[in-house]
Parts: structure tokens; sequence; C-alpha cells
């Protein structure tokens, strides 16, 4: 059985902040739009809220990119709105983790401008420099083959030094170099100052990338057609992670803070614990990639790849089973700010049945065993944007780069642009990045300026003032989900998980078992028609006799009893049974 914890009960809500609530009327979102909203969030049931990076920065990646890690953007507000927001978030019983972008600088930051300014400078180490390579034709080339994971080479070079950074990202955001022991003391430092503020945490951006392969050797060729390669096997999960990630525990420690550590590119159960494992010391939780990059295809998101529940549910048994065994916990989310609306995503609708989609992927993830995030607009069904927009409201410096890139991939193919477009409707970072949709009023009341980017015209149907009246909205049901939680926290959050139907093309069912508080049984249609699914017994049972604690629909479903009993569900519907114990 895990051991009890605060964070372990937790649900954290995701704020990208430039797309809650604009307060000046520039455009853009504010922290004093954040606070405004503080009452919906204590009334949605969350208790932590996960703030997207705020710092000083040029924006080139939403502010990825940061060039100052002690002041604030100044569209933003500032470091007194930062204090103000602890402490609000503080007095309602709430917390506040901030995002830690470690792993890259922007190149806007004093400590690049210094590295850049000469050979010799004391900074110089403190990012990833190497001499060129040159080829048999005597042009000059990169050090290595790395691709950048937003397309292009990872190494840009630098004119007046004559040697090139790596960037593992956008050419501004180059490489710390986590091998200098200053740079770890450092990035100490700036969690002090925020914590000493009262922080309770961090959410720490591509945390697994900071240790690199000693000698940054070539990339083995997995895509012959592209001039550079995929190279994680050389940066996800290097030799110095742990070590490096025990430094970062040393703080947290210190304030018994919280850490939840991004890390894509993980896929083996044996590596993941070795961060996330109770006697480790390391991180709470991590961001495991295996969901939300179940339908990339080849070469970059921007290609297709078919996925089936099966496979779905064979990952979620993997993380659920693997974490309770071995004393590791889960960060359970769907949608974040560099992933597509889960609705849109995941479960394709007619339209009438976009509110029981939205709340049979709340109820898939919400009964999980892990701590729960919730991006802002999940918890109205936000969807994708509208698939008439052009590819120049994609603002997403990712969008763009990977866009560019995969249509040259496409190059001879009459229908290759459309089929790039395709998949950039469907999975491109913007559609979790428009503004906040809260009522009819002009641009979903997000902002009474010009927003930075187009709200989606859906906000006449769908936006939180409608939900908030009505009790059959998307926002109700999770309103529910997350108190009845916190209310069965031994069985949903602490019990034991047990995948049934696991071949079973459209229903995803599974059991949440705790030896004393009881027994729960989730059974959910990931398809937008009626199926007529054959039950295991246990299920029936449960159908037919515990108490249905959580549902989509008003009525209790039909069950057909022939040679074997059929339970009728109906387009995307969620049911959870709830067997409590008697207590004599
Ligand atoms: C993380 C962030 C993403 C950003 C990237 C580079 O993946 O979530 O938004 O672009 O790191 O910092």
């Amino acid at each position: 059985m895990p051991q009890k914890a605060w964070w372990k009960e937790a649900a954290v809500y995701q704020i990208y902040p430039a797309s809650v609530c604009d307060l000046n009327g520039d455009g853009i979102g504010d922290i004093p739009g954040i606070l405004s909203k503080l009452d919906y969030l204590e009334s949605l049931g969350v208790d932590v809220v996960w703030l997207c990076p705020v710092y000083e920065s040029p924006q080139v990646d939403m502010g990825y990119d940061i060039s100052d890690y002690r002041a604030i953007h100044a569209p933003y507000g500032t470091v007194q709105d930062v204090d103000q927001l602890i402490a609000a978030l503080h007095k309602r019983g709430m917390k506040l983790v901030m995002d830690l972008v470690v792993n890259h600088t922007s190149d806007q930051h004093a400590w690049f401008k210094e590295s850049r300014s000469s050979l010799d400078n004391p900074k110089r180490d403190w990012y990833i420099w190497r001499k060129p390579r040159w080829d048999a034709e005597g042009n000059r080339q990169p050090p290595n083959n790395w691709a950048s994971v937003f397309g292009g080479s990872a190494w840009s070079f630098d004119e007046e030094t004559g040697e090139y950074y790596l960037h593992l990202f956008c050419k501004e955001q180059p490489d710390l170099n986590w091998e200098n022991p200053d740079v770890a003391q450092a990035v100490h430092d700036v969690m002090t100052f925020w914590l000493d503020k009262g922080v309770d945490g961090f959410r720490m951006d591509v945390i697994n990338f900071i240790s690199k392969t000693p000698g940054l050797p070539d990339a083995p060729v997995t895509i012959p057609d592209q001039q550079f390669q995929p190279a994680e096997l050389h940066y996800a999960d290097g030799p110095r992670l742990h070590e490096f990630l025990r430094g970062l525990r040393g703080i947290l420690d210190k304030y018994n803070a919280f850490a939840v550590g991004e890390m894509p590119g993980v896929k083996e159960e044996a590596e993941v614990l070795k961060s996330v494992a109770e006697d480790r010391k390391e991180l709470n939780m991590i961001f495991q990639f295996d969901i939300i990059c179940l339908d990339n295809g080849r070469n970059n998101k921007f290609f297709p790849k078919e996925w089936s529940l099966p496979k779905l549910k064979a990952i979620v048994h993997k993380w659920q089973t693997c974490m309770f065994d071995n004393s590791g916990w889960n960060a359970l989310f769907l949608e974040n700010h560099d992933q597509s609306r889960s609705v849109s995503r995941f479960t394709p609708h007619r339209p009438e049945n976009r509110n029981a989609a939205a709340k049979m992927l709340a109820t898939f993830m919400g009964m999980q065993a892990g701590t729960l995030f919730v991006y802002q607009g999940q918890e109205l069904g936000m969807a994708n944007l509208p698939k008439d927009w052009g590819i120049d409201e994609y603002k997403d410096v990712e969008t763009q780069n990977l866009y560019r890139l995969a249509l040259e991939q496409h190059r001879g193919d009459p229908d290759g642009a459309e089929k790039v477009m395709d998949q950039v409707r469907l999975k491109a970072r913007d559609h979790g990045r428009s503004p906040m949709q809260w009522n009819t009023q002009k641009h979903g009341g997000f902002t009474t300026g010009t927003p930075w980017m187009r709200v989606n015209e859906d906000y006449l149907h769908c936006n939180a003032e409608q939900q908030q009246r009505d009790p059959s909205s998307v926002f109700a049901y999770w309103q529910r989900l997350l108190r009845l939680r916190k209310q069965h926290a031994d069985t949903f959050v602490y019990g034991s998980f047990e995948l049934l139907a696991a071949d079973d093309p459209a229903v995803v069912c599974y059991r949440r078992v705790h030896a004393s508080a009881g027994a729960a049984t989730v059974v959910l249609n990931f398809t937008d028609g009626e199926y007529a699914w054959e039950a295991p017994p246990g299920v029936v049972k449960a159908w037919e006799g515990a108490r249905r604690i959580l549902a989509n629909y008003a009525e209790p479903g039909e069950i057909r009893k022939h040679s074997a009993a059929v339970v009728c569900l109906r387009p995307f519907e969620a049911v959870v049974l709830l067997e409590e114990r008697k207590m004599c």
C-alpha cells in the first residue's frame, strides 16, 4: 500500500499565463487576471496551481526561454504580483508550483551573453560550446548530427568566437552545461529565491535532458531522408542525471517542497523508477510521455500514426501497476500546454456527444492512481481550434518549424500539404493555448483588448459562466469527480489497479481496490456509438448491485441477458460503481 502524502491526494490545475485572463486590456493574460479567478479554481476543487513560466523572457518559446529567473515578464506583472498570488492561494489552503526551466536559458540571459562574449570568459563553460567539423569539401558542419526537438540542427554557429553552441530546442534557447558545478549552484540559488518567497515546489521542464553522453557522439541514423537525427539516446536520462536530481532534491527537502519532472523519451520502468521511487529521494513524480506520443508518427508529430484502445490500455496498465508495486507515483495527465485538446484528439465525436466524451475522458484519468493534473479549459471540455483556421493562426514556434519540415518531407506528394495540415489540426500545441473561454462576451471575456491569439469561436456555447450554472455541464462533472476522489481517497488515490477486458476495442474497464475501504469499477465506452458489451460477470454484478457514484448519463444503462449478459453502453458512456466494505 502506498504511503500517504498530501501531494498524492492533490489535484493540480495548470495555468498558461498568456491565456487565462487579461485584466489590463493589452491582450495578454496576467497575474492579476489569475488572482481574479481563484474563486473559480477553488470552486472547481483543485488544490495546487502550477504556473507555466512567468519569468522575464523574449517569448521565443512562450516563456520557456528565460532571460532572468528572478524577474517577471512585464505583461504578466511583477514579482510583487507573484507574492500576492502565493499569499492568496495559501489563504485558501492551496499551493503554488512554479515552472523551473533549467536545461536551457534564453540567449538573452546575462549568463549566455557573457558566455558568448569570448572564448576565455569565465562563463564560457556554462553552456555547451564545440568547434566546427569540416566535411570532405571543406564546408563547416555542426559538431554532431543531433536534431533539435523543433527541427533542424541542434547547433548554431557563433561568428564572433568561431564555435557552435548546443540548443536542443530553438537557437534562442542555448543548453546549460550541467557538467560545470557552478551551473548547478546557480540553479539551486534560483530555487532558493522562489522557495524563500513561499512557492511550494516546481514543475521541472525537460529535466531529464540535463546530462548528456560525454563526448556528444553522433546519433544513429534513424530517419535516412533527414540531415539531422533524433538524439534522445544521448541526452535523455544521461549518465549524471540522478546525481543532479539528488542535488535539486537537497534544496527541495529544506522546504519540504514538491517536484514533478517532465521527462520525454523515457520508456523503461526501471529508468523511471530511478527518478520517482520513494527511497531514491529524487522527484515526487514525472510526466511520462507514452500516452501523449501514442499517435505521433514517423519523423515528427505532424506525421500520423494509428493508435488503438488496447494499446492505450496496455500503457495505463503498465504504469499503474509499476508504480503501485514499486513505491513510485504517477502524474496523471492527458492535456497540457504542449498538447492539443484531449476531447478532439482521443475521442473523435459528433457535436452532440462532445460533453459526454469530455466527461468520459475525465473519468478515465480521474479514477486512476496518481496525482491528477487538469489543464486550463479541460474542465470545460474545450476543443481544438476550428478546422477552417489557416496555418497563420498557429503562433507556436514548434508548430511553424515542424510544419515546414513536414511539408519538405512530403515534397512531390500532391496531397502533402493537406496531410500535414490535418495533423496540425489534430496535434499542434496551439490548440491548448487559445484563451480561456469565460463567458459569451467578445473574445469569450478573456480580454477587452485584442487577444494575442484568437479565441476559439465556440466560446458562445462552451464557456465557464454557463457551465458553472449548469449541473449537467462538464465543469460540474469535474467538480463531482474531484470531490469523490477526495472522499474515497483510499480507493481512488491509494488503491490497487486491475485492468479488465484488456483486448476489447471499444471499452476501458478497470477496478480500483482497497483492502479495507472498498472497491470501484470504472466502465468507459470510448466510441461515438452505442456498444453492446459482453461484460465479465463481476462487472455485471457491480452494475446491478453497486452504488453508481459517478456517471455521464442521468439514467442507468440497460443490461440484456441472453446466453451472456450484455451491457448496452451509450456513446462515450462513463460509469463508476462503488462497492463499499460494510463496517460491522
Ligand atoms: C518543455 C515545455 C515546452 C517547451 C520545451 C522547451 O517541453 O513544456 O513548452 O517548448 O520544454 O523549453
